[in-house]
C-alpha cells in the first residue's frame, strides 16, 4: 500500500517536472527537425509569450498573435538561435527582453507597433545580441510618429542583413559602425523617407545591397554612393519623385567594381509624359559594371540615339516593360549591346491606375499556359549570375564588332553633337523591305519577350541577322497575319504568337524555325486556315516541336494530316475550341504523352485513337488526355468508349468532373464510372435482346406480307413483267388503245390433248369460212421465244381470248396461264378478251373460282357436236368474235 503511494507520488513529481513543456506543446505544433527542437505557435491568439520555452528550442515562431509585451528575462533560460515575433502587438521593448539570447542568429519584428523612438527601444534593449545576423524591424512606423529616430544598434556587431523602416532626412551615418552590414532594406514601410543621405566622406559601409525602393525619394545626394565601394545590388525603384535627373546624378559617383544589378524602374511620375531618356542620363551610368538594368514602368517613350553608346556594355539582362517607346533609331542601336542575353520588353503602353499611381508589378509573365517565367528562365543562362564574377576579359575578346564608339569616353560636350554611330546609317535601309537587309540582332541575345507589345501589323518576309535567339514572346499583340517566310531564326526553341487576333499562316510561314520546340499559338482564330490544311503544309519542316498549343482558335475540324511533321510531339493542347469529332492523325507520334481537349463538344473518342493510347500504355509512355468540360455520351453506342476509359490504359484528368448525358438527355457525373457501366450493359442487353427479336418478327412479318401481296397479285404481276419487258423490247406499242388493228382475231387458248378441237373444227369454221384470224399456238407462236411471253403477246395481240374448257384445260399450267393472262387483259384494258367455250360438262365445285366468277359475270358457249347445233354455235362465237 505504501509502495503504491510512493509509486503513484512519484509519477505525479515527474508529471509535474514534465507539464510545462507538455503546455507548450500542447497549445503549439513541436517538432524536431535536424537535430533542431522547432516551435511553432502561429496563429494561436496567444496575449503572451509562452512562459515554458524548453532549454533545448531553437526556432521559436509567434507569428499572428497578440502579444503586446516581452517581459523581462523570459527568455533567460533558453539558447534561442531563430525568434519571430512579427505581425503581433509589440509596442514596446523593455531593458531585459532579450537577456540571455546571445546565440541568437534571426529577430523578427516586424508588423509590430514599435514605433522609431526611444520609449520603444531602450537604449541596451539589444545588448545581448552579439551574435544577430538578421534583424527585421520593417513595418513598425506608425504614421504619425514625431521626430522619429533609429535606436541603438551599435552592440550588434555580427549583425549582416537588416531591414527597417526609412526615416524622412535618413541619414546613413547611424549605420555606419555596423562593419558586417551587407544587406540594407528599407522597403517594408518607407513612406517617409523624403530626402535621403548624408553629404559625408567620412563613413565607408561594406554593404553590398541596398534597397531602397518605395521610399518617397526626391533627393539624393551627389556623394552618397560613393560610400558604397563594395555594393553590387541597389535598388531605387518605385521613387516615382526622383527622377532620371537626379537617381543618374548620384550613381554618377559610385564606383563599385562589383555592381550587377541596377533597378531603376518606376522612378518618374505614374502620369508622365514625354519621358526621353538621354545621352547625359546614360553618360552617367556608362561607367557602371552592372549585368542586370531594370527600366520598368518609367513612361518612357524615346532613348536618345546618341545615349545608345553610352549603355553600360555589359548589360546582359535588359528588362524595360511597361514604357511607351516610339520607333527610332535606338532601337537597332540596341543590336551593339553585345552582351546582351535578355531583353524584356514587354506591357507597352499599359494604363497606370489614377488609384494606385503605379502599374501592377504582378503581370502574369505570358499569355494563357505558357510553362515559363521569362525572368526565371532567363536569369538561369545569365554567364554572370547576380553573385558571380563576370570575366570580362573573355567576353570582351568575344565581341564580334570593333565598338570603338562604345569605349570612347563622351565628354559633356560630345553628346549633342553629331553622331557617326553605324546604326543611324542602317536603319532606314532595315525599314525598306526592298533592300532586304537582314535585320540585326545583338549577337548574345537568347530571350526576348515583347508580349503585350501594341505591334499591329501583318508579319512580312523577314531575315534575320546572324544571332542565338531561343526564346521570342510576341503573345498578345495584333499581329494579324503571318505570311513568313521569317529565315535567320535557327536557334530559336521557343516562341509564342498566342492572342494576336491572326486569321492567317502564310504556306511557308514556320518553315524555317528547324529547331522550335515550344509553339504557342492559342487565342487566336486560325480556325478557318487549320481547317484547310488538309496536306499539312504548315507544320510540316517543325520536326523538333514537343509542345503545341493550338487552344482557343473555334477550330470545328482538325484535318487528318495537318500534325504530319510532328513526330517528336509529347504535349498537345486543343481546349477552348469547338471539336465535336476527333480526325486528327496522331500515330506516328512516338513520344505523345498529353493531349489537352477540355472545353470542346466530344461526345466519344473514336477507335482508332483509344488504339493509340493502347499503345502508347504498352511502350510505358501512358497518354494522358484531358476531357473535362463537356458532355459525354453515356449510351449503348458508346459503351466501348467507356469501358477503355475504365480500363486506365489511358489516364484522364480530373475524370471526377467530367458529366455524360444519357440516351433520354440526363446529365450523370462520370465518378461513377463503375456503376454507368454495370447499367449500361444491363440497359443494352436487354435492347440487344428486344431488337433481335422485333427485327426477327418483323421480317417474319414482312416477307408473309409480301409472299401474300405476291401471291394474290401474281397474275398482274406476271402480266405487267412480261408486259413490261416486251415494251420495253418494243414489241407493243406505248398505247393499245381500241383503234389500234390487232393481229389476230381471236386467240385459241387450249390444252394440247384437245388440239383436235380447234385443228378440225375451229380452223375450218373460223378460218376458212368466216375469214378470222387465228393464233393457235402450235402454229402462231414465235419459236425460241419464252412460252410466257408468247402467251402475253398472243393475248395482246389478239381480239378476243378463246377459252376451250375441258378438264385438260383445268389441269394444264400453261391453259390457267393464258386464261388468268387474258383475265388481266381485261381488267387493265378495260375490253372484254373472253369467250369461254365450254366443251365439256365440268361440276362447277370443280372449276377455279375466277373462272365460275367469270362464267357468272359473262355468258359462255357451250360447244356442241350435234350437227345443228353446231351451226348456231359456231354463228355465236363468230358474232362474239368480232363483238367489242
Ligand atoms: C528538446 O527537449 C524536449 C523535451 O524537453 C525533447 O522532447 C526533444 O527531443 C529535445 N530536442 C532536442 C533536439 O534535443
Ligand atoms: C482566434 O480568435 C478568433 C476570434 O476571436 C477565432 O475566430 C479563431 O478561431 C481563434 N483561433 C484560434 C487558433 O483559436
Ligand atoms: C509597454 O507596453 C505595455 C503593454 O502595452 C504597457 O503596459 C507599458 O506601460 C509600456 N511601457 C512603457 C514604458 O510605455
Ligand atoms: C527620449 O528622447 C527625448 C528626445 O529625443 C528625450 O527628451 C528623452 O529624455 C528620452 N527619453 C529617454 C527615456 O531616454
Ligand atoms: C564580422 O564578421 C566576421 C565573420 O563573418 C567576424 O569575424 C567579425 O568579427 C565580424 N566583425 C565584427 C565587427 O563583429
Ligand atoms: C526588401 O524588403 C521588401 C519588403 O519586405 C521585400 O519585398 C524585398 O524583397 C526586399 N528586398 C530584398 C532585395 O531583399
Ligand atoms: C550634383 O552634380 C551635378 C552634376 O553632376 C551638379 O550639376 C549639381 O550641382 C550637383 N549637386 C550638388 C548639390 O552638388
Ligand atoms: C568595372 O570592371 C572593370 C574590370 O574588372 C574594372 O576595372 C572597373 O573599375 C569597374 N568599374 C567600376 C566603376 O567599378
Ligand atoms: C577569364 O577568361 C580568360 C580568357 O578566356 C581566361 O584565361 C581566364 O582564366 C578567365 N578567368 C577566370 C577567373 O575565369
Ligand atoms: C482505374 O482508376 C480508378 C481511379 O484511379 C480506379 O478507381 C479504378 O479501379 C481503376 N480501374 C482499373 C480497371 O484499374
Amino acid at each position: 500500500m505504501l509502495l503504491l503511494k510512493i509509486v503513484v507520488f512519484s509519477l505525479t513529481v515527474i508529471d509535474a517536472i514534465t507539464s510545462p513543456q507538455d503546455s507548450v506543446c500542447e497549445t503549439c505544433l513541436c517538432l524536431n527537425h535536424q537535430g533542431q527542437f522547432i516551435i511553432d505557435c502561429s496563429n494561436k491568439n496567444l496575449t503572451e509569450i509562452p512562459p515554458d520555452i524548453p532549454y533545448n528550442t531553437s526556432t521559436l515562431i509567434l507569428k499572428d498573435n497578440h502579444i503586446a509585451e516581452i517581459k523581462d528575462y523570459i527568455f533567460s533560460n533558453t539558447k534561442l538561435v531563430n525568434l519571430d515575433i512579427s505581425k503581433n502587438a509589440l509596442n514596446n521593448l523593455s531593458q531585459n527582453s532579450f537577456y540571455g539570447l546571445e546565440s541568437l542568429i534571426t529577430l523578427n519584428l516586424q508588423h509590430n507597433q514599435l514605433d522609431l523612438d526611444n520609449k520603444s527601444y531602450p537604449d541596451d534593449v539589444f545588448k545581448p545580441l552579439v551574435k544577430l545576423n538578421s534583424l527585421d524591424l520593417s513595418s513598425n512606423l506608425g504614421k504619425y510618429t514625431r521626430n522619429p529616430t533609429y535606436p541603438n544598434l551599435r552592440h550588434l556587431i555580427s549583425l549582416k542583413n537588416l531591414k527597417i523602416d526609412g526615416i524622412p532626412n535618413l541619414n546613413l551615418e547611424d549605420f555606419s559602425h555596423l562593419q558586417n552590414l551587407t544587406h540594407l532594406n528599407f522597403s517594408g514601410n518607407c513612406q517617409t523617407a523624403d530626402i535621403v543621405f548624408i553629404n559625408s566622406f567620412h563613413h565607408i559601409f561594406n554593404i553590398e545591397e541596398l534597397v531602397l525602393s518605395q521610399c518617397h525619394i526626391r533627393y539624393i545626394d551627389n556623394s552618397t554612393f560613393s560610400m558604397f565601394p563594395r555594393l553590387r545590388f541597389l535598388d531605387l525603384s518605385f521613387n516615382s519623385n526622383l527622377g532620371f535627373d537626379r537617381a543618374s546624378m548620384a550613381l554618377f559617383s559610385l564606383n563599385s567594381p562589383d555592381m550587377r544589378v541596377l533597378n531603376l524602374s518606376a522612378i518618374v511620375d505614374t502620369f508622365a509624359v514625354g519621358v526621353v531618356i538621354s545621352a547625359l542620363h546614360m553618360y552617367r551610368l556608362k561607367h557602371l559594371n552592372i549585368t542586370e538594368f531594370y527600366l520598368d514602368h518609367n513612361r518612357f517613350e524615346l532613348i536618345e540615339t546618341e545615349a545608345i553608346p553610352q549603355i553600360p556594355k555589359y548589360i546582359q539582362l535588359f528588362s524595360m516593360r511597361d514604357n511607351r517607346p516610339t520607333y527610332g533609331a535606338y532601337l537597332i542601336g540596341l543590336e551593339n549591346m553585345m552582351n546582351l542575353i535578355c531583353l524584356d520588353a514587354s506591357y507597352q503602353y499599359m494604363s497606370h491606375n489614377p488609384v494606385r499611381h503605379l502599374v501592377s508589378s504582378q503581370y502574369v509573365s505570358s499569355y494563357s499556359k505558357s510553362r515559363y517565367n521569362f525572368h526565371e528562365l532567363c536569369s538561369s543562362d545569365l554567364t554572370w549570375p547576380r553573385h558571380q564574377n563576370p570575366n570580362f576579359t573573355e567576353k570582351e575578346q568575344s565581341r564580334t564588332l570593333s565598338s570603338s564608339e562604345l569605349n570612347t569616353p563622351v565628354g559633356k560636350g560630345d553628346l549633342h553633337g553629331h553622331s557617326n554611330f553605324p546604326a543611324l546609317r542602317s536603319f532606314h535601309d532595315i525599314l525598306n523591305p526592298k533592300l532586304s537587309v537582314p535585320i540585326p540582332v545583338p549577337p548574345n541575345l537568347k530571350y526576348a519577350n515583347c508580349s503585350y507589345c501594341v505591334l499591329s501589323y501583318p508579319i512580312p518576309k523577314m531575315r534575320f541577322e546572324n544571332n542565338s535567339v531561343k526564346v521570342i514572346d510576341l503573345s498578345t499583340n495584333i499581329l494579324n497575319k503571318w505570311i513568313g517566310p521569317v529565315t535567320g531564326l535557327d536557334d530559336l526553341e521557343w516562341l509564342s504568337l498566342s492572342n494576336n487576333f491572326c486569321d492567317y499562316i502564310g504556306d511557308t510561314f514556320f518553315h524555317y524555325f528547324s529547331n522550335l520546340r515550344e509553339l504557342y499559338i492559342a487565342s487566336n482564330f486560325l480556325a478557318v486556315v487549320l481547317e484547310a490544311d488538309v496536306n499539312g503544309n504548315i507544320f510540316r519542316n517543325l520536326q523538333n516541336l514537343e509542345f503545341f498549343d493550338i487552344s482557343d482558335n473555334k477550330i470545328r475540324v482538325l484535318p487528318q494530316k495537318l500534325l504530319r511533321g510532328q513526330v517528336n510531339l509529347r504535349s498537345l493542347h486543343l481546349s477552348k475550341n469547338i471539336l465535336k469529332l476527333w480526325t486528327l492523325d496522331i500515330d506516328h507520334m512516338d513520344d505523345l504523352q498529353y493531349i489537352d481537349l477540355s472545353s470542346n463538344q466530344l461526345t466519344s473518342l473514336p477507335v482508332k485513337f483509344r488504339n493509340f493510347g493502347d499503345q502508347q500504355y504498352i511502350k510505358n509512355k501512358q497518354l494522358i488526355v484531358d476531357l473535362s468540360y463537356q458532355t459525354l455520351q453515356c449510351t449503348c453506342e458508346n459503351l466501348p468508349f467507356l469501358k477503355w476509359m475504365k480500363s486506365n490504359k489511358t489516364i484522364f484528368l480530373r475524370r471526377n468532373e467530367y458529366t455524360c448525358e444519357d440516351n433520354k438527355g440526363k446529365e450523370l457525373s462520370l465518378s461513377n464510372l463503375d456503376g454507368i457501366i454495370i447499367q449500361l450493359e444491363k440497359q443494352c442487353v436487354s435492347l440487344t435482346a428486344m431488337i433481335i427479336v422485333l427485327t426477327g418478327s418483323l421480317f417474319v412479318i414482312a416477307s408473309v406480307l409480301i409472299g401474300s401481296l405476291v401471291y394474290r397479285y401474281r397474275w398482274k404481276l406476271r402480266y405487267l413483267y412480261y408486259l413490261t419487258r416486251s415494251r420495253y423490247r418494243g414489241e407493243f406499242a406505248l398505247v393499245n388503245d381500241a383503234e389500234t388493228e390487232f393481229e389476230f382475231d381471236a386467240f385459241a387458248s387450249y390444252a394440247d390433248e384437245d388440239r383436235h378441237l380447234v385443228t378440225q373444227g375451229m380452223r375450218e369454221k373460223l378460218e376458212q369460212e368466216q375469214d378470222l384470224r387465228l393464233c393457235i399456238h402450235h402454229r402462231d407462236f414465235v419459236p425460241g421465244d419464252e412460252i410466257a411471253a408468247n402467251i402475253l403477246r398472243a393475248v395482246r395481240n389478239s381480239k378476243k381470248t378463246l377459252i376451250l374448257l375441258t378438264r385438260n384445260f383445268l389441269n394444264s399450267y400453261w391453259c390457267i396461264y393464258e386464261l388468268n393472262m387474258a383475265r388481266i387483259e381485261s381488267i387493265s384494258t378495260g375490253r372484254n378478251v373472253l369467250i369461254v367455250i365450254v366443251c365439256e360438262r365440268i361440276p362447277v365445285c370443280d372449276l377455279p373460282e375466277t373462272l365460275v366468277q367469270l362464267m357468272n359475270d359473262d355468258s359462255y358457249i357451250d360447244y356442241t357436236d350435234d350437227p345443228e347445233g353446231n351451226v348456231v354455235f359456231w354463228a355465236n362465237l363468230t358474232r362474239a368474235i368480232n363483238s367489242d
